[in-house]
């Protein structure tokens, strides 16, 4: 009997063993399959550091989520201020669990100002004038900023001075710009006296197609030689120097002033006398006006920076570059003394004389419509062998619109230089 209670209690436990270690094996298969069916959610982001004003969205900087999705919408981070923001966003796992997670977006400005300027400031001794007129600063804080005058100058006392504009904004960052301020004797009576003849002959209006020996009757013939290196020259018993260009235009100097099939030419190998001009001819005014008065209602906005330049103003302009930048850079950009274009009467700059300009709605407007109004872009982009010059898309000549329509071509634009078959070289 009592042998036989033994045998039993011993199978009835191996059977409970058996019972219970396979129901272990079975909870644990369960949990597998469990756990295979709802993988674990695989999240991934990173804080982040970005511009004043940047256009980001809270979802940007999720770099990797798996086995669940985002239920927080797609939307801007105000970034109009500096500082540090808090992102909240929503994930939902596969067992439909939500997770919330925060993230950090640090706002910053490293941006500098942009200070919009005129490069040139002229005035006459005793004439003080508002260094920061037109003076625009410009900045992604979109903070009021007002620049300080950097240099010492006088107004009370002529001469040419080297200044900069400082610009700060509220992260300290800064921009510096240099312009130059030239305070002139007053000398206008001589000027008047000196220039009148030659004025009177700068006013030929080109758009009337005169041709060249209309022009020069109109021209005290008193000039011995020829800046011509273009084509064969030869000089006649009035003192005027005839020839013809490489391109079969006529051309004539007189008075030590240069036209090519009766238009007025200077440049790097055309100079005018030191006496010649006095202000912004009739014509070249009239155009301009009625130029600014289209554009006004185009919305643009037009002014002229920098008009008639005497040859004593370029002398101190140039000399000012050359001290600064060299020579042969300064040559790239700024013309010597009596080879100004500005001296002519016949061209102006707008707006703003720097490569700011370039791409600006108004270059734009003015590139594809100043021809209507008898001007041209005088030193276009990708012409400098032709020119002589960078290009400047503020500096516009007036040569009237038949001349003008021809050059702009459509839009691609020949330069005087190239029409006519003219050099523009300096000799040294
Ligand atoms: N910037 C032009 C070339 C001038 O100085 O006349
Ligand atoms: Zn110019």
């Amino acid at each position: 009997m009592k042998k036989i209670n033994v045998k039993k209690i011993i199978l009835f436990l191996i059977l409970i063993f058996l019972i219970v270690g396979i129901a272990i094996v079975i909870v644990n298969l369960k949990k597998e399959n469990k756990l295979s069916e709802t993988p674990e959610l695989i999240l991934k982001y990173q804080n982040a550091q970005v511009e004043l004003n940047d256009e980001v969205y809270n979802l940007d900087y999720i770099t990797k989520i798996e086995n669940g999705h985002i239920i927080t919408n797609k939307e801007l981070v105000n970034t109009t201020r500096i500082g540090q923001k808090e992102v909240e966003i929503e994930v939902e796992d596969l067992s439909k669990q939500i997770k919330k997670i925060t993230l950090y977006i640090d706002v910053v400005d490293t941006e500098k100002p942009t200070i919009n300027f005129s490069k040139e400031l002229n005035t006459l001794v005793g004439k003080e004038i508002n260094l920061l007129n037109n003076v625009v600063v410009t900045d992604n804080s979109n903070e009021t900023i007002i620049p300080t005058i950097e240099g010492d100058y006088d107004f009370k006392t002529a001469g040419t001075y080297n200044l900069f504009y400082v610009a700060t904004d509220s992260s300290n960052n800064t921009t510096k710009e240099s312009f130059i301020l030239t305070v002139m004797e007053d000398k206008n009576n001589s000027d008047k006296t000196n220039t009148k003849s030659n004025s009177s002959s700068n006013t030929i209006n080109p758009s009337t197609n005169q041709s060249s020996s209309k022009t020069t009757q109109n021209i005290q013939a008193n000039s011995s030689s020829s800046q011509n290196s273009d084509s064969k020259t030869e000089d006649n018993s009035d003192n005027e120097v005839h020839f013809t260009t490489s391109k079969g235009f006529k051309g004539v100097t007189k008075n030590g002033v240069t036209y090519i099939d009766g238009y007025l030419v200077v440049n790097k190998t055309y100079s005018l006398p030191e006496d010649f001009g006095s202000k912004l001819t009739s014509e070249t005014t009239d155009a301009f006006n009625k130029m600014k008065a289209a554009a006004t209602l185009d919305g643009i906005k037009l002014w002229i920076q920098s008009g008639y330049r005497s040859y004593d103003l370029q002398k101190k302009l140039y000399n000012n570059y050359v001290n600064r930048d060299g020579k042969k850079e300064a040559d790239t950009y700024s013309a010597r003394p009596g080879h100004s274009e500005h001296q002519s009467g016949l061209a102006f700059d707008v707006n703003t004389i720097d490569d700011s300009f370039i791409g600006t709605p108004e270059a734009i407007w003015l590139s594809k419509n100043c021809y209507k109004y008898g001007f041209i872009l005088r030193y276009p982009e990708g012409k400098t062998n032709e020119t002589g010059y960078k290009y400047e898309p503020w500096h516009f000549r007036y040569v009237g619109k038949d001349l003008a329509t021809k050059l702009y071509n459509n839009g691609n634009w020949i330069t005087m230089e190239d029409y006519f078959g003219l050099t523009s070289t300096y000799s040294d």
